[in-house]
C-alpha cells in the first residue's frame, strides 16, 4: 500500500491509528501486495464467521458511509449497505443522482466535499476513467472505487480472488480463463492485475473486438506471468481451473451494431462443462444477461452465487479496515 497517503489528520480521536489501510483510499488494485491480501483476507475470514454467529455488531456503531452511485448497481451498492449495517454502522444512499444536486450540474469534487461533511467514508460508482481518484484528491475522508467507467473495479477483484482462494485453496498455478468484453470490462481489468502477483497463467478469450486492452496485456507480461489470447474457448477449456464468464457491456458502445454482432458469441451450458475438469470453478460477476445458461446453476462448479456472498465479506473488511477498527 506505498501509493496512498494516509487521510488520517482528519479522522476522529479513538480510532487505531496503525492500523494497515486506516484513513487510505481504495483506488485501483495496483496498490496492493500479497501481503495486503493476506491480511484482508483474514479480516473476511473473521467478518464471515461473526456474521455467522450474530449476524450483526456493532464494530462501526456510529459511522456513516455515503454509497454514490451514477451508474446503476444492485450487488455492489447492496451489499455495501449490507456490509456497513451488520457492522452497526448506516448508510447515506445516493444512487439516483437524478435527485440529487448532481442534476443541478453539481461537480463530483463538490458533491464529493458535500457528503464528507455527513459520512466518514464514501463508495463512488461513476462512467468515467478516473473519477474516484478525482474525488480522492478533493475528499478528506476514505474514498472507495465501486467501478470507474471501464477503469478499474477494485473491490470485485479482491472478492474475485477471495472466492479462488475459498472454493480452491490456492491461487499460486492456478489457470484463469477469462471470457468475453475484456475491453470495457472493469471487473477483469482489476483481476488481470491482481492475479499477476500470483504464479498463475492467463488466457484471455474474446473476439477481436473486445481483447484486453494493450497496456494490460503489457502490465501482467511484465510481471512474468504466462498469458494467451484466444477466440474461441475450445483450446484453453479442459486445462482451465477458474474460468471467469463477462457481460459485453452494452452500455459502452458507441455503435450498437457492433454490439449486436457479439452480444451472444460464447454461451456457457451443461455441455460446455463436459469438456471442463471436474474440479474448477465457473465465475461471473454479475448480471449475467445469457452468456451462462440457467441449467449451469445446479452445477457444483457454478460459484458466481457464492461469490456474491463473499462479496459481503470482503466489503466488510474493507470498511473496517479504512475506519481504523480491524
Ligand atoms: C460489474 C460492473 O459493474 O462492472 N457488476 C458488478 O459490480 N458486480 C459487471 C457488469 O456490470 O457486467
Amino acid at each position: 500500500m506505498a501509493t496512498m497517503a494516509t487521510k488520517s489528520n482528519h479522522l476522529p480521536l479513538g480510532d487505531q491509528r496503525n492500523a494497515p489501510f486506516y484513513g487510505k483510499d481504495i483506488l485501483s488494485v495496483k496498490q496492493f501486495s500479497r501481503e495486503d491480501l493476506t491480511y484482508i483476507y483474514g479480516v473476511a475470514h473473521e467478518m464471515r464467521e461473526m456474521v455467522a454467529r450474530i449476524g450483526t455488531f456493532d464494530l462501526l456503531k456510529g459511522k456513516i458511509l455515503a454509497n454514490l452511485f451514477y451508474e446503476p448497481s444492485t450487488r455492489t451498492s447492496s451489499s455495501f449497505t449490507a456490509a456497513m449495517e451488520r457492522l452497526g454502522g448506516s448508510v447515506i444512499p445516493i444512487n439516483e443522482v437524478k435527485y440529487s444536486s448532481v442534476s443541478k450540474g453539481e461537480s463530483l469534487p463538490d458533491t464529493v466535499r458535500t457528503l464528507e461533511c455527513y459520512a466518514d467514508v464514501i463508495v463512488l460508482r461513476h462512467p468515467e476513467v478516473g473519477a474516484s481518484a478525482l474525488a480522492a484528491k478533493y475528499a478528506r475522508k476514505p474514498i472507495i472505487n465501486a467501478g470507474d467507467g471501464v477503469g478499474e473495479h477494485p473491490t470485485q477483484a479482491l472478492l474475485d480472488l477471495f472466492t479462488i482462494v475459498e472454493e480452491l485453496g490456492h491461487v499460486e498455478g492456478l489457470n484463469v480463463t477469462m471470457l468475453g468484453d475484456l475491453k470495457y470490462g472493469r471487473t477483469v481489468h482489476s483481476l488481470a492485475r491482481l492475479l499477476s502477483l500470483y504464479q498463475v497463467k492467463i488466457n484471455f478469450v474474446s473476439p477481436e473486438l473486445l481483447k484486453m486492452p494493450p497496456e494490460i496485456i503489457e502490465e501482467v507480461k511484465e510481471k512474468s506471468i504466462q498469458i494467451s489470447e484466444h477466440s474461441e474457448l475450445e483450446p484453453v477449456l479442459a486445462e482451465t481451473d477458474v474460468l471467469y464468464v463477462t457481460r459485453v457491456q452494452k452500455e459502452r458502445f458507441e455503435n450498437l451494431d457492433e454490439y449486436e454482432q457479439v452480444k451472444s458469441l460464447y454461451v456457457i451450458t451443461p455441455e460446455t462443462l463436459k469438456q471442463a475438469k471436474k474440479k474448477m470453478i465457473v465465475m461471473h460477476p454479475l448480471p449475467r444477461v445469457g452468456e451462462i445458461s440457467p441449467e449451469v446453476d445446479g452445477d457444483p462448479r457454478a460459484a458466481y452465487f457464492r461469490q456474491m456472498e463473499y462479496g459481503l465479506y470482503i466489503r466488510m473488511a474493507l470498511l473496517a479496515m479504512v475506519l481504523g477498527k480491524a
